[in-house]
Order: structure tokens, then C-alpha cells, then sequence
């Protein structure tokens, strides 16, 4: 640790203020990595670690995918930047098309961004204006969910439901009423889908009595909530919602940042649990996290509302950022939505997955551990608290890290989350890893 430190003048570890990072504690050890091939890093003096997170969900092709870099090197050495109000670029239509493709029958109009937070805002901001060209403009009212993680912008910031990520904020969000979460005591230790709870959904359904179904604009879920540790829908939960929305005009908006790209098995959540919402939202594996990207996909008819709601030559979105379809995230985004089909990695992440929550639930017998949960390639791993709630969880990052594993913890939970194209071996070590530390509590 002394030869990184000296390697590292304390000059430049102290100008970065890191985000979501004890800074203090970090900067005083640093785990850095400096290199990632296939589903490994190697941090800075040169130790591998096995990436049991796919980076921060984000890399579901593993890394240093060679086709990648060539396509995002390629475009910039051919046209480094495009702007895309009243221009634009042949390749973020090309992308829109592919992944239009492999969504939902008919949410097929895509609208991009620079990160899974921004395409929440604008999913928020395209719920108002379709229901203002719809002659519905009294639907301003949203709906979340406690323990939703939505991003860090103003709107997922008022969505979300995890206190720290929210409180000190509030004089700058918009009210939301929040839906319970789908946590249960009783379900505790459950593979796949919990039997039961569907009923939290009618939480919605009080909401309409409450406000009038008909001001409320959209209701935002993960079909997982990911980020507060793989809290799978119970049985029947997200059919519930769709009716509710159905019977009531309201927008079910599947937040799919993390469970996008094949993570539940299929495509999309959407696919997996069979229930299709109105928009989804998109980030992270839409570009294999090699280049920032974030996409709003919406149904046929939320654009032709919109769009033939504007006097023609109207601009019909007021909406946009500088980078929006960056040239070369498309650039990376093509490349990664051909590998996926060409290698068929959703069928291969499906594949691995029964193995994968095998190995997951065997975690339940360590004394420490107090809930597991999982689905797909995706799993959450409670941990009993130690001191504040998080301390045992970035004790348990910092011990991982040492053993060779990387997992993204959320307060004390493990978030594990392997990249797709892993294979059982790695699953194998990345259990062996956890499981050996975990035991140490
Ligand atoms: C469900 C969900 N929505 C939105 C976001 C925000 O994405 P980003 O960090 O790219 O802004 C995340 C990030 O983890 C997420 O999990």
C-alpha cells in the first residue's frame, strides 16, 4: 500500500472527489484498478480480481473487448463529434433500430441520453408532455416506490426511495408518493420470484382513490430494484400494476438500467415477467459501459402523440443534451448490440443462471448472512449489520477487494451480478471468494 501511495503523489488522490465513496477512508487505501480483460481486473500492483458485479452492471460482455475499442477508435478518428439538434448522424439511427428490434413489440421510438439518470428525467418529462398533448395536462403526479433507486438527477432523486440518497435534497425535488417496497419477512431465502405480495401493488390503486386516478402521470418501478439488492417482483406484483395503470390512464414505466440487456434471462425484465410497460428506461450494458449512454424506449403511440401534437416545422420535445447520441457511444453501442446477437449472450447468461442462484443460495447457511435473493444473473446477499448500517457492508467490499473479488455493496448488501458471458468455473470462484470471506463475519 506504501509503494501505491508513493506512486500515486497525494496531490492526485485528493482532487477527485469520488462519487458514492467513503472519500476519507478510501483515499486513505485506495483499490484501484488498472486493467480488465474478459471478467477479470488487475488493480494497480498488478493482483487479479474477479468482477462479480460486472463493474457496476454494466459490462454484461465482460471487458476489454478489442471490436469495441476499434469501433468507438474508428469513429472519433472519422468524426469526433455530431450535434444532434437539427443535424444528426447515420449511426444513432442505426442503433435506435437494434434495439427497437429486441424490445417489446411496438416500443419503438428511442430516444437518447449520456446516463441511466438522465434517462430518467426524461422519461419523466415525456410522460408529462404526452399526457399535455393528450389533453390530459392535469396528470402531474408520480409514483415510486420505497427502496427505488432511479439515478442521482433531480427527478430519480425525487423518485427514489433510499433515505441517504434523498434527504439532504428536498428543497429541490418534486413530491412523489411512494409505493411500498416488496420486501417481506416471510419471503425471506426465496429463489426467483416470492409467492407472495403481489397485493403491495394495490398501493397504487389507494393512490388513485387518494389524489384521483386521473392526475396521476406515470408510476416508475425497477422490475428488480437493483441497486437496494435484487428485490425480486413477487408473484403477480408487476401484472397488478399494469392493470391498475390500465384501468386508470397512468404510464407504467419500467425502469431497466440494471436489468436490461439480458440480466433477467431475456432481453428485458419486461420480457422475462411477461408484462409491458410504456416506456422503458435504459443505461449501462447498452454500450457494455464502454462509452456513457442512456436511452428512453417508448411506445409507437407516446411519440405520435407528441410528435402530431406540434404545429409542423415545431420542434415537438423541448428536451435534449450536447451529447445525446454521442457518435461514438453509438459507435460502441452497435458493436455490443451485434456481439449480443451474434454470440447469443442472453441464451448464454440464461444458461449459466440456474448454476449461478445454486451457488447464490448456498450462501444462506453462513451465520452472517440474513437474506439471499436472486434471479437470472443477478443476486442480493444481506449481511447482518455491525455497527451503522453500511459499515459491515464496506467492510465487506474492502475484504472482498483483498481476496481477489470485486461485488458493489449497497449499505450490507451484496449486489452480485456476473457478466453474462462468464462461465461456471468463474461463478465457481466468485462463490468460493465470497463465501470464504462472508464466513470471516
Ligand atoms: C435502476 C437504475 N436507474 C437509474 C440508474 C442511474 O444510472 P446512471 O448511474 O447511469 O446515471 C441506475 C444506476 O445504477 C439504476 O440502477
Amino acid at each position: 500500500m506504501d509503494e501505491l501511495r508513493a506512486l500515486m503523489s497525494s496531490n492526485t488522490l485528493e482532487h477527485h472527489w469520488c462519487p458514492f465513496t467513503a472519500n476519507r477512508d478510501f483515499k486513505a487505501a485506495p483499490r484501484l484498478l488498472a486493467r480488465g480483460e474478459g471478467v477479470y481486473y488487475w488493480n494497480e500492483q498488478g493482483e487479479r480480481i474477479i468482477d462479480g458485479s460486472s463493474g457496476l452492471f454494466c459490462c454484461p460482455l465482460g471487458h476489454g473487448r478489442r471490436e469495441i475499442a476499434d469501433a468507438v477508435h474508428a469513429q472519433l478518428a472519422t468524426m469526433d463529434y455530431a450535434p444532434h439538434f437539427q443535424a444528426g448522424h447515420r449511426a444513432s439511427f442505426e442503433l435506435a433500430s437494434r434495439i427497437a428490434r429486441i424490445l417489446p413489440d411496438g416500443m419503438d421510438r428511442v430516444f437518447f441520453g449520456c446516463s441511466g439518470s438522465e434517462a430518467v428525467d426524461t422519461a419523466v418529462k415525456i410522460a408529462l408532455a404526452y399526457h399535455r398533448a393528450g389533453g390530459e395536462a392535469q396528470r402531474t403526479r408520480f409514483v415510486s416506490r420505497e427502496r427505488a433507486y432511479h439515478g442521482v438527477n433531480l427527478a430519480g432523486t425525487s423518485l427514489s426511495g433510499m433515505v441517504k440518497n434523498r434527504r439532504v435534497f428536498d428543497a429541490v425535488t418534486f413530491p412523489v408518493a411512494h409505493m411500498r417496497h416488496t420486501w417481506l419477512e416471510e419471503n425471506r431465502f426465496t429463489r426467483g420470484q416470492p409467492p407472495t405480495g403481489a397485493e403491495l401493488a394495490d398501493d397504487l390503486e389507494r393512490f388513485c382513490r387518494l389524489y384521483g386516478g386521473d392526475a396521476i402521470a406515470a408510476c416508475f418501478v425497477e422490475p428488480i430494484a437493483g441497486s437496494t439488492g435484487t428485490l425480486v417482483p413477487p408473484v403477480g406484483y408487476l401484472e397488478r400494476l399494469r392493470e391498475i395503470c390500465d384501468a386508470h390512464g397512468i404510464l407504467l414505466v419500467f425502469d431497466e438500467v440494471i436489468t436490461g440487456f439480458g440480466r433477467t434471462g431475456e432481453a428485458f425484465a419486461a420480457q422475462s415477467f411477461g408484462v409491458k410497460p410504456d416506456i422503458v428506461t435504459l443505461a449501462k450494458a447498452i454500450t457494455n459501459g464502454c462509452q456513457p449512454m442512456g436511452a428512453v424506449a417508448v411506445d409507437e403511440r407516446i411519440y405520435d402523440t407528441i410528435v402530431d401534437a406540434a404545429p409542423d416545422e415545431a420542434i415537438e420535445f423541448f428536451h435534449g443534451y450536447t451529447c445525446s447520441a454521442h457518435p461514438a457511444a453509438c459507435a460502441a453501442g452497435i458493436v455490443v448490440q451485434e456481439i449480443y446477437e451474434r454470440e447469443d449472450v442472453f441464451a448464454r447468461g440464461r444458461a449459466l443462471a440456474p448454476h449461478f442462484q445454486e451457488r447464490l443460495f448456498a450462501l444462506a447457511d453462513i451465520a452472517a448472512v440474513t437474506d439471499v435473493r436472486g434471479y437470472g444473473l443477478m443476486g442480493g446477499v444481506d449481511v447482518a449489520p455491525a455497527g451503522a448500517p453500511g459499515r459491515r457492508g464496506l467492510e465487506a467490499t474492502k475484504r472482498f477487494f483483498e481476496a481477489g473479488l470485486h461485488v458493489k455493496f449497497t449499505g450490507d448488501c451484496g449486489i452480485v451480478a456476473p457478466p453474462l458471458v462468464a462461465e461456471r468455473d468463474h461463478v465457481d470462484e466468485i462463490f468460493d471468494k465470497a463465501e470464504r470471506v462472508l464466513r470471516t463475519f
